[in-house]
């Protein structure tokens, strides 16, 4: 099956209604996916990705009966991913010689995965483009990080069409294939679910390369995704979402996540949930059992929040491990701007609130004072629980009007008390320090890089290469040092 998206260009891709994991079990797919793969046939003729691997005989059977394999003159892979270069192999086997153009970074990707290094690879760099007849050109822009160092959008000429391959999609399915034509609802619930679940490391990256594609001044007449749908009406909407998903976003919402042993660290949750109403009552409060609830909504509820609280009975003076896998992944997940507080009960000590403040601390959220409650919460405890909910409303209102200079007070549910330490940012101008070009960490020998086994002390030039940017995941060579680079020169 083939869909007119616009002139000479058609989708030829694959819709997977049944599909539930994506990438191994770490995204549940709620309403299906699809991978779009497109045909653009003009005086030459273009295909521009194809689809998961899974359906590779499918995709060529229904290739093959729209085209002849040997009029494809050149085939684009914007991302090297399995679920967009799937179909490369048995595609390749048709039409051996068919060049591919496609970043630098995707050969390493796309040799890694199929294992022909004899392809007729071409790269490309942002900028470059690609005569294809009747006065239209590609036009390529190097995506990196979004989703893959290899990523790059293609943009054609004369139709004004964007393949932004992953990025403006969703893992969403329907028989229409343009915006226009499906539930808004669901599929701007889907597209916010991809960004926060997948994107939100990225987000600096998001907004520079918007940015960059901006300043190009190209008209968009359609955005063509490589999951979901083709954004044709007002396509530039979901361009400025992410533009505002990608700038620190948060609504008026607390997220509330928990596992709990014997039911008493719930009971604590929703306590705190009543108490923080009790103060702020406009804030939409949602509170989740990670043991029982869907991950990825959990998550997004997470990136939508402008706090958190994060409870855990004590087990073997640890937390729950539901709960640390939750913080591994929100850890990863990079949030900006939000603020967090722990929680939990304990029977002999209280150790997962410790942790949890401590994992919270380090993930870079403002925390707030932590709540422990010994055994069962009674009555007393209760009350004191929804006290804390009260206070820390009370603690997020005044230090989001910039009033607050230290924390409150204690409960008397015997909460712990913690700052969140300073952040140097300071940089002189002779300091050894370097910054990536490409989202502006910056790499102090002072402070090494203890996650990646560089410790305090260690030169850059001793760095080993194996370094990667903990933002942004690229290599070395898109470090300069600091005083070099404009942006960051102050
Ligand atoms: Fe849809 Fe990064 O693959």
């Amino acid at each position: 099956m083939t869909i007119h998206v616009k002139n000479n260009i058609h989708w030829v891709g694959q819709r997977d209604w049944e599909v539930q994991d994506f990438h191994g079990t770490e995204y549940k797919i709620t309403k299906g996916t699809s991978y779009n793969s497109y045909l653009i046939r003009e005086e030459k003729t273009v295909l521009i990705d194809t689809v998961d691997h899974r359906f590779s005989t499918q995709f060529l059977q229904n290739l093959e009966m729209e085209i002849d394999l040997n009029t494809i003159d050149f085939i684009v892979v914007n991302h090297a991913e399995e679920d967009h270069s799937g179909a490369l192999s048995a595609l390749m086997d048709k039409i051996p010689g068919t060049p591919i153009y496609c970043t630098e970074a995707a050969i390493d990707s796309i040799v890694g995965h199929h294992h022909h290094p004899e392809w007729d690879f071409r790269t490309v760099k942002t900028g470059d483009t690609l005569d294809i007849g009747n006065s239209k050109q590609l036009i390529f822009v190097e995506a990196p990080m979004l989703h893959w160092p290899d990523s790059m959008m293609t943009y054609l000429t004369g139709d004004a069409v964007l393949f932004s391959n992953d990025a403006f999609g969703q893992h969403y399915c329907d028989e229409h294939l343009f915006n226009d034509e499906v539930d808004q609802n669901e599929l701007m619930e889907q597209c916010l679910r991809y960004y926060s679940n997948i994107l939100t490391p990225f987000s600096s990256l998001v907004t520079a390369k918007i940015k960059e594609v901006l300043s190009f001044n190209l008209p968009v007449d359609m955005i063509a995704t490589s999951h979901g749908i083709v954004w044709r009406d007002n396509p530039t909407q979901i361009v400025h979402q992410y533009l505002a998903w990608a700038d620190h976003y948060q609504e008026d919402r607390i997220t509330i996540l928990y596992d709990s042993m014997s039911n008493n660290t719930r009971m604590m949750a929703d306590a705190i949930a009543q108490g923080f109403y009790d103060v702020d009552p406009k804030v939409a409060v949602k509170v989740f059992n990670v043991s029982k609830h869907d991950k990825n909504e959990i998550l997004a509820n997470v990136f939508r929040s402008k706090g958190i609280f994060v409870g855990s009975s004590t087990m073997n003076n640890v937390m729950m491990p539901k709960i640390a896998g939750m913080l591994e992944e929100i850890t990863g997940l990079r949030f900006k701007n939000k603020k967090a507080a722990a929680f939990g009960s304990y029977g002999w000590n209280g150790g997962a609130v410790d942790r949890i403040h401590a994992r919270l601390t380090d993930a870079g959220f403002e925390t707030a004072l932590s709540l422990k409650t010994k055994w069962r919460p009674d009555g007393q405890a209760m009350r004191a629980c929804r006290e804390h909910g009260r206070q820390v409303a009370k603690l997020w209102a005044l230090s989001n009007e910039g009033l607050v200079t230290q924390s409150p007070g204690q409960t008397a549910a015997e909460p712990t008390e913690s700052a969140t330490p300073p952040v140097a940012d300071s940089h002189p101008a002779d300091c050894q320090c370097m910054i990536c070009t490409v989202c502006n960490w910056v790499y102090d020998p002072a402070l090494g890089e203890p996650n990646q086994g560089v410790a305090p002390g260690t030169p850059w030039d001793d760095v080993p290469d194996y370094f990667l940017c903990p933002e942004c995941h690229l290599g070395k060579e898109v470090f300069v040092e600091h005083g070099n680079n404009g942006q960051e020169a102050a």
